[in-house]
């Protein structure tokens, strides 16, 4: 028998228990093994489940049994999850988690310490919820140099903000209706502030660098500026408003980003909607690939984590392709003002003076309801020198958005 154990009770750890016990027959007859969920690690009392004699409040009753060959760590946060992680793994036994806080403060050391110790560190629940898109990335493709990637990963603000253009729905309305439904983070201002989505793309960024890439590296800008104005501005000009997390090589440096953008209806990003994410991956061979799906919620969520137990657990005295290295500093990121960009811009200057501080522009539609101010999409150019420019302009700049490529 191979047990595994999960580390944490709340909305993903109930759901890899749930999905556990509604599959286990349908897992251990086509796998042909026989996984058994051993102990969840809790510190809260969870009496009358069906499974309440497997809690236990003390780790070592999981590190000290040597049939636990893989744990589920699904608390959140980096303590005491990195401590109980290390523990297990210098142990030898693989651990999955779906903390992408976690994998981007500590990933790289993670990563070697599981080698060190012949086990796996596995974390396909960290980014995208139930896409496979870590795996994916290790393995299917692991024959191109990976050169970028660029997607939603937040399923609450994708909520938040499909609501906001759908139904004019006020941002603190749909952040409730998200919240009520277990899409957001127990603290919501990791979701509207950037900071989920900085941590999923460090982990992607860090796959594609192959270093380390740290959450203080990312430039990070959330949902919170954003007003049903620019929403009726993107629908009006034939575009959707989304917080994508990017990272692309440029040279030999990597620009990572988290920001709002505006997304052309061609790009099938801007069709992605409510908590659903997608990401698009570049490489060198294979040119993008493009993975969708839903990105948050309990059992969406505790799919990765399963999938990643039963495969670490098939995998047991087998380390998996899954390394980057620590990096030391920042100087193989670059920094957005250096990236080509264009921008949309809302102001109060007229037509004419915008063409004289900006050249070339294309001016946009409009909503209705909106007075007293011109909008228009720039040139590409060096977001540095858009900003120079822009900072020329007569009368004010009510709101600058970029838009993704
Ligand atoms: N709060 C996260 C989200 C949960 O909304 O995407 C999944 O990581």
């Amino acid at each position: 028998m191979t047990k595994f154990a999960i580390l944490g009770h709340g909305v993903v750890g109930s759901g890899t228990a749930e999905l556990f016990f509604m599959n286990k027959d349908l897992i251990n007859k086509r796998e042909g093994f026989d996984l058994e969920l051993g102990y969840i690690l809790d510190i809260r009392d969870f009496p009358g489940l069906s499974y309440s004699n497997l809690f236990t409040k003390d780790i070592n009753d999981i590190l000290s049994d040597p049939e636990v060959k893989v744990v589920a760590e699904v608390m959140g946060g980096v303590n005491p999850a990195f401590d109980f992680v290390k523990r297990c793994l210098e142990k030898g036994k693989s651990v999955c988690t779906s903390n992408k806080e976690l994998v981007a403060k500590k990933g790289a050391e993670l990563l070697k310490t599981a080698r060190e110790h012949n086990c796996n560190f596995a974390f396909e629940a960290s980014t995208g919820g139930a896409i496979p898109v870590i795996e994916p990335m290790h393995t299917c493709l692991c024959a191109n140099e990976l050169t970028g990637a660029a997607g939603i990963v937040n399923g609450t603000t994708n909520f938040i903000l499909t609501k906001m253009i759908e139904e004019n729905m006020p941002l603190e309305r749909a952040l409730k209706t998200a919240q009520d439904l277990g899409y957001a983070e127990k603290d919501p201002t990791a979701d509207i502030e950037g900071h989920d989505a900085c941590r999923k793309i460090c982990i992607l960024a860090s796959m594609i660098s192959g270093k380390h890439v740290y959450p203080e590296m990312v430039p990070t800008e959330g949902i919170m500026s954003l007003t049903l104005e620019d929403a009726e501005y993107a629908s009006a000009n034939g575009y959707a408003l989304k917080l994508i997390a990017s990272v692309e090589k440029h040279g030999d440096k990597y620009l990572p980003l988290v920001a709002p953008r505006f997304v052309s209806c061609k790009n099938q990003l801007a069709h992605v909607t409510d908590v659903f994410n997608a990401i698009t991956v570049y490489g060198n061979g294979f040119d993008e690939v493009m993975f969708y799906g839903k990105g948050a919620g309990k059992l969406p969520t505790a799919s990765a984590v399963l999938g990643d137990v039963i495969t670490c657990a098939k995998a047991d005295g087998t380390v998996m392709t899954r390394m980057w290295e620590d990096s030391t500093d920042d100087s193989f990121i670059e920094k957005p003002e250096h990236a080509v960009t264009r921008l949309f811009v809302r102001t109060t200057a007229s037509k004419d003076e915008i063409t004289a501080a900006m050249g070339e522009v294309t001016f946009l539609k409009t909503p209705e309801r909106i007075t007293g101010e011109n909008a228009f999409i720039t040139a590409a150019d060096e977001e540095g020198l858009l900003n120079e420019k822009l900072s020329q302009l007569a009368g004010g700049v009510i709101t600058t958005i970029r838009v993704l490529k």
